[in-house]
């Protein structure tokens, strides 16, 4: 991710996340060859274009990658209803279990002696992060997730409050993973990817260690769902009954 603005150059937009340029590309606003030392600004004014749209359009793309996190091969070969067992039972399961005490761990090191300006964004960070991702696991849980079981028993949807068919909460839970992966980074950036110094303090350590971890657990988490549970969900829906009509 980089921070994007109309004195961007496209040099610097070119060392972001690869979708950036290719977001940038598919405008027609620049192609291949093309001064890359040239502020986004300046485009958008050679071409009269709205740069506030421009920027709009790029920060959709601008989010880290997600580098296969995990060996996706068992995970495709696993039965659909299977796969939810398995990402509620594993990865749904640790974070509750783990974001209670993720948000006490931070609420302590933000009352420590000292403590700094990025120690409670961190904490204020976290909370977000743990309010936000229980809302999400419950809502994938009784949406998606229940439809998903409805595809693998081959019988019809049941409708939930997301509708009748698989696209519509998995838009919304693409969404909301972006949201994550952009907090993921941002954590990263309030502790110096979780650096602990020599004369830290028992609990900076363990919470970092945590912090690590968590991180960890929500990238492989997130790529079984994005990259494994969504295309096959949605294969998995074409040619099968329909919702009834509620
Ligand atoms: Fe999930
Ligand atoms: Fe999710």
């Amino acid at each position: 991710m980089i921070k994007l603005s109309a004195r961007t150059r496209v040099s610097e937009l070119m060392a972001g996340p690869p979708a950036l340029y290719t977001t940038l590309k598919s405008t027609g606003l620049f192609r291949d060859g093309d001064d890359p030392e040239v502020m986004l600004g300046q485009l958008c004014w050679a071409f009269g274009f709205n740069p506030g749209i421009l920027l709009m359009m790029l920060e959709g793309a601008n989010v880290p990658e997600v580098v296969a996190p995990v060996d996706a091969a068992p995970f495709r070969a696993m039965p659909l209803g299977e796969l939810v067992d398995h990402i509620e039972s594993t990865h749904h399961a640790y974070l509750r279990a783990e974001l209670p005490r993720l948000a006490a761990s931070v609420d302590a090191l933000a009352l420590e002696a000292g403590a700094t300006e990025s120690t409670i964004e961190l904490r204020d960070a976290v909370r977000r992060m743990a309010t936000e991702l229980d809302a999400h696991i419950r809502h994938e849980e009784e949406s998606l997730f229940a439809m998903v079981r409805d595809l693998a028993a081959s019988t019809a949807i049941k409708p939930t409050r997301c509708g009748g068919t698989v696209g519509g909460p998995i838009a919304c839970m693409e969404n909301e993973h972006t949201e994550t992966l952009r907090g993921l980074a941002k954590l990263r950036e309030l502790t110096g990817s979780y650096a602990v110094a020599a004369d830290a303090s028992t609990a900076w350590r363990e919470a970092m260690a945590a912090l690590e971890h968590f991180d960890r657990d929500m990238q492989e988490h997130i790529f079984k769902e994005n990259d494994v549970l969504f295309p096959r969900a949605l294969e998995a829906q074409r040619g099968q009954p329909q919702a009834a009509s509620a």
